[in-house]
């Protein structure tokens, strides 16, 4: 598994603001969007690509255009909706699939409760957007699934990782497929409730709030 922290002035200014526990829910989707696109941008380095012959006003010349299959975007509902747009700003090509996943907060397990994915994704590079990396149950499971419709090439954008994440993560991985996780920082650890330290909170109550 290949970690990518964006170090970037921006990342880190938008992220304080993100942490604040003063910051409103508008201001936090609006900054969430504009981070997962910086974010995206990184995330994207990989992208399939193909040559093209195109004619300029002036000349013919060689161009690159993003390659088939399509890549696939799956927010992982609820918290990763609030990055889709931000995602898709950059990819506006790409197909969007769902899972819809909750963490059990009893017993920590991911459970899944809807999936809308192609039955098929060999040859598909996916986008996995969840905005906290925190046990890494929920995103553990959402990469089984993909791998399971025989996707190889996965990238996970988080907002926020704990150390501890990250290794599970790592340790599910091993070298089964080529599974990068693009991430705005690297925080110091989870607390007895699992929460990312220092962290945000509750992503999806400070975007949506509480339900
Ligand atoms: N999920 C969240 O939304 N926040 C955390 O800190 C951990 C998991």
């Amino acid at each position: 598994m290949r970690l990518h922290v964006a170090d970037h002035p921006l990342v880190a200014h938008k992220l304080t603001v993100l942490r604040d526990v003063t910051t409103p829910s508008a201001t936090f989707r609006l900054l969430v969007d504009e981070l997962v696109t910086l974010l995206a941008y990184e995330a994207t380095r990989d992208v399939r690509t193909r040559e093209v012959e195109i004619t300029t006003p002036v000349a013919t010349t060689t161009g690159t255009k993003l390659a088939q299959p399509r890549p696939l975007v799956v927010p992982i509902l609820r918290a990763g909706l609030g990055m889709l747009d931000g995602m898709t700003r950059l990819l506006p090509s790409a197909e969007v699939g769902f899972l819809g996943m909750q963490r059990d907060e009893e017993t920590l397990e991911a459970i899944t409760y809807a999936n809308r994915l192609p039955e098929d994704l060999s040859g598909r590079q996916c986008f996995l957007l969840d905005p906290m990396l925190a046990t890494g149950g929920t995103l553990v499971a959402a990469i089984d699934y993909l791998l399971q419709r025989g996707a190889r090439d996965v990238t996970a954008v988080c907002l926020l990782a704990a150390p501890e994440g990250i290794k599970v993560v790592e340790d599910f991985v091993g070298d089964r497929a080529d599974v990068q996780v693009v991430v705005a920082a690297v925080d110091e650890r989870l607390n007895e409730k699992a929460y990312i330290v220092p962290g945000l909170g509750d992503a999806g109550d400070r975007l949506y709030g509480v339900v």
